[in-house]
């Protein structure tokens, strides 16, 4: 027995719960951006993923319009920082809705570190960070689909096992319903079989 839900009955909250509870876990873009005033900002997206690889584009979503949507509009850049474990609490603390000109790197505490191709900084503590140029955006009602091509990428090479970006060692958070908040968890790796190699029942 399921308990089958009409969206269009149900109130704006009670879709936002059953759908982040649901499309979980989320992976989290922890997005830095500069303001035209030049003041650094930092908040997590969860509604965040790979858009495309040819051209390379990622997107993430702002729920209505904040600092980071505006500064991603008028500087047309913007960083994807991977938000690792170790960095629960600063990630969390960024989320706060400081007022427009503070800087969640100072209110928090956050380390930055210089951009190789954007003015916005990258997070120092982060192993992973996508520089990204605006592709264009999407208004969905209330909210925008933000699309950047990551024109550079920078990853801590403790992280690597070879060219790989190893996931124990990138020790990413992602989001879940609630207030809830997921780490990697069990690896399990399973190649992905060729229909050449399918066994019939022959
Ligand atoms: C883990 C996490 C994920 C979040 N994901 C989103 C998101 O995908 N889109 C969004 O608009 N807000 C999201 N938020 C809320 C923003 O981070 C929050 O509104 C923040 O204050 C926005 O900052 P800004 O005004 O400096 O851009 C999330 C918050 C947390 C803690």
């Amino acid at each position: 027995m399921r308990i089958e839900h009409d969206t269009a009955r149900l109130d704006r909250t009670a879709v936002y719960r059953l759908l982040t509870a649901t499309v979980v876990p989320r992976p989290i873009a922890w997005v830095s951006t500069v303001s035209a005033d030049g003041v650094d900002n930092l908040a997590p997206h969860s509604f965040f993923t790979i858009a495309s690889v040819t051209p390379p584009v990622v997107q993430f979503t702002s729920v209505g319009r904040k600092d980071t949507l505006r500064n991603v509009e008028a500087t047309g850049e913007f960083v994807v920082n991977l938000a690792p474990e170790p960095l629960l609490d600063e990630i969390n603390k960024t989320a706060t809705d400081f007022p427009e000109g503070m800087s969640e790197f100072d209110a928090v505490g956050v380390a930055r570190e210089a951009s190789a191709r954007v003015k916005a900084p990258r997070v120092a503590a982060s192993p992973v960070a996508l520089e990204c140029e605006l592709h264009s955006t999407l208004l969905l009602g209330d909210s925008t689909v933000v699309f950047g091509r990551v024109v550079h990428i920078a990853v801590d090479e403790g992280v690597l096992d070879g060219n790989h970006p190893e996931v124990t060692r990138l020790r990413p958070l992602t989001r879940l319903g609630r207030d809830e908040w997921g780490t990697a968890g069990d690896i399990r790796e399973l190649g992905r079989i060729r229909y050449a190699d399918w066994p019939t029942s022959d």
